[in-house]
């Protein structure tokens, strides 16, 4: 499929998701939004979508990873009658204008509804990167994804250590994701020396 995303995606997010400064914002988080909170916020709260799984489908150039040797990172894929547990975080709308820069590689914010534990529900937003951005790598093999993060690196660190503190969040979180953690197992028996 030809790619019609540019993969820098912090102008396209600035210019067609506007919002109204001092606005507070529900925005979900199910990778590393996680456990690298590196934004102020109001209240925060686990939550979770249907609909959507997390996967490691997406190329990090940037991060964990960069343009001649990708690393993976999670991206969300429709997924009828699933769903993904995360964090909510209720924000200020002038906290995108960094967030638009850390998750510049590929990732549109785009609507969603969450639903929080005492049943309520909140449409936010959320960082998804579609296939058709120009990092997007698809579906592979859960050992194929395991051997790729095996040995990746980019600014941010080793792509490891990001699959490992999310998969330890989710731990501690009680979350159940068979993909982050079948990647997690496999990981573990991959020697890169
Ligand atoms: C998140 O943790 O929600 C997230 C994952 C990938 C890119 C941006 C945000």
């Amino acid at each position: 499929m030809p790619k019609l995303m540019s993969v820098n995606t912090f102008e396209h997010n600035q210019r067609q998701c506007q919002l109204t400064e001092g606005e507070e914002v529900w925005l979900f988080g199910y990778g590393s939004l996680i456990y690298l909170v590196d934004f102020p916020y109001i209240e925060s709260k686990t939550a979770s979508i249907r609909g959507w799984s997390r996967r490691f489908w997406q190329g990090s150039h940037d991060h964990r990873g960069t343009e001649s040797s990708p690393g993976r990172v999670v991206t969300l894929i429709e997924e009828a009658g699933a769903i993904c547990h995360g964090v909510a975080y209720k924000v200020e709308a002038s906290v995108f204008e960094w967030l638009d820069v850390r998750e510049k590689n590929g990732y549109l914010r785009l609507s969603i509804t969450m639903a929080f534990e005492d049943e309520t529900s909140e449409t936010g937003l959320v960082y998804i990167a579609t296939s058709d951005n120009d990092a997007y790598l698809g579906e592979a093999s859960e050992y194929d994804i395991a051997y790729q993060i095996a040995t990746a690196k980019g600014p941010s660190g080793t792509n490891s250590d990001y699959l490992l503190e999310l998969a330890d969040s989710l731990r501690n979180m009680g979350v159940e994701d068979e993909h982050i953690f079948t990647i997690e197992k496999y990981l573990h028996t991959i020697d890169t020396n």
